[in-house]
This record gives structure tokens, sequence and C-alpha cells, in this order.
């Protein structure tokens, strides 16, 4: 009886404890928001909005980015720091605490997609982390430039995930989790004083 008994207990304490921890985790909704060319920070989206429990929000640019014409006209676009026209987004920011705002490096530079979002949205009071892909150099740049442009400098660089193809390749889930935890210690170590450009 005495052993039925304590079995049932362990059982009980340790659903509490599955269910408290769950609720900790997902405490925070979060975002990812990201533009993706050719497929590799979609990718890498994806499996942050797996590792956060996330909704993702593809951004689509209404300008043809491909072609050599295309091709031509995103790199000028993102080196001139231009802004672009998007389609409606399918979620509302507002509605969530932490934003992952994600695009490839054109010339070291976020893309237009990407300056577009940031520009349009309030992220004011968000935990928000930047990540980028390159094929070799660049990301790092990218990444510092929508931090800039979000938190005009105040933000800290552990919540800046840049990414060459390399490192996709061979380390991608240790970069990850590491970018993982540092969003989640950031998100809950207070108020972030996110502005907007302009603000
Ligand atoms: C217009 C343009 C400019 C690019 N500039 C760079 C660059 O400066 N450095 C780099 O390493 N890769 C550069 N790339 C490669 C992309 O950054 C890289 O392939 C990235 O992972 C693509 O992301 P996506 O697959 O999500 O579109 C450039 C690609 C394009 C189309």
């Amino acid at each position: 009886m005495n052993k039925y008994f304590k079995r049932t207990a362990l059982i009980i304490a340790f659903t509490m404890l599955n269910v408290t921890s769950h609720a900790a985790e997902t405490e925070n909704r979060a975002l990812v928001v990201c533009y993706s060319r050719d497929g590799h920070t979609k990718m890498v989206a994806e499996k942050l909005a797996e590792k956060f429990n996330a909704d993702i929000e593809i951004l689509i640019d209404k300008k043809n980015r491909t072609g050599a014409l295309g091709n031509m006209n995103a790199g000028n676009d993102a080196l001139m720091h231009k802004t672009t026209t998007i389609e409606p987004l399918q979620h509302n920011p507002a509605d969530y605490d932490i934003i992952l705002i994600g695009t490839p490096a054109w010339f070291s530079n976020m893309t237009p997609a990407v300056r577009t979002f940031i520009t349009q949205t309030d992220l004011t009071g968000k935990t928000v982390g930047y990540f980028a892909t390159c094929h070799r150099v660049g990301a790092d740049k990218a990444a510092a430039q929508m931090a800039e442009l979000v938190s005009k400098g105040s933000s800290d660089p552990k919540t800046h995930l840049p990414l060459n193809h390399k490192d996709i390749e061979s380390r991608l889930d240790e970069k990850l989790t590491e970018f993982y935890v540092n969003i989640l210690s950031s998100a809950n170590s207070g108020p972030h004083p996110a502005l907007n450009k302009g603000e």
C-alpha cells in the first residue's frame, strides 16, 4: 500500500514539474520573421521556430530579386539602404514578447524586405534577436545593422547570430542552442528598450 502511495506521489510530482517548466518556457511568445531568397535563412528560421516553439513569418518582397537584373538591383538596393514593398504580414508582431529577425547578407547589408519590416514595426519593449546568413563574410555586419536600426546600438551582441554557409553545414545546432540560451536569458532579465527608428 505504502509502495503504491509513494509511486503515485512521485508520478504527481513529476507531472507538476513538467507542467511548471513547460509553462516557464512558453511564457514568452516568440515570432521568427525573415526574408530569404534562396532558402538558407528560411531553413535557419524554421529551426529557430522549432526551438522557440515560435510562429514564423516569411517576408515576401514584391520586387523581383531573381535573374541578372534582379540580382544586380538586390545588391544595389541593400547597399543603398533602400526599403521595398512587402506583402501584408500574416502575424501581428504586437502579440509577441520575443521577435527574432533574420536576413541574408547582401553586400554585408540587411535585405530591403527586412529593412522595411523593421522600419514599419513597433518593437518597443520586446526582446529582439538577430540572425543573418551569408556565403562567406558579412553576416555579422548585417546582424549588427539590424540591431542598430532597432535599438540604436543598445543591443547585446549575444543576441546576434551571424552564420556563414560553413557554420550552417558544420555547427548549426551548437550555434542555435547558444543563441536560444542567450535570447531566453535576455528575455528574463527585464524590459528591453528596443526603439524604432525615429523614436
Ligand atoms: C545580391 C547578393 C549579395 C550578396 N552578398 C554577399 C556578401 O556580401 N557576402 C557573402 O558572404 N555572401 C553574399 N551573398 C550570398 C548570400 O548572403 C548567402 O547565400 C545567403 O545565405 C543567402 O540567403 P538565402 O538563401 O536565405 O537567400 C550575396 C547574395 C546576393 C544575392
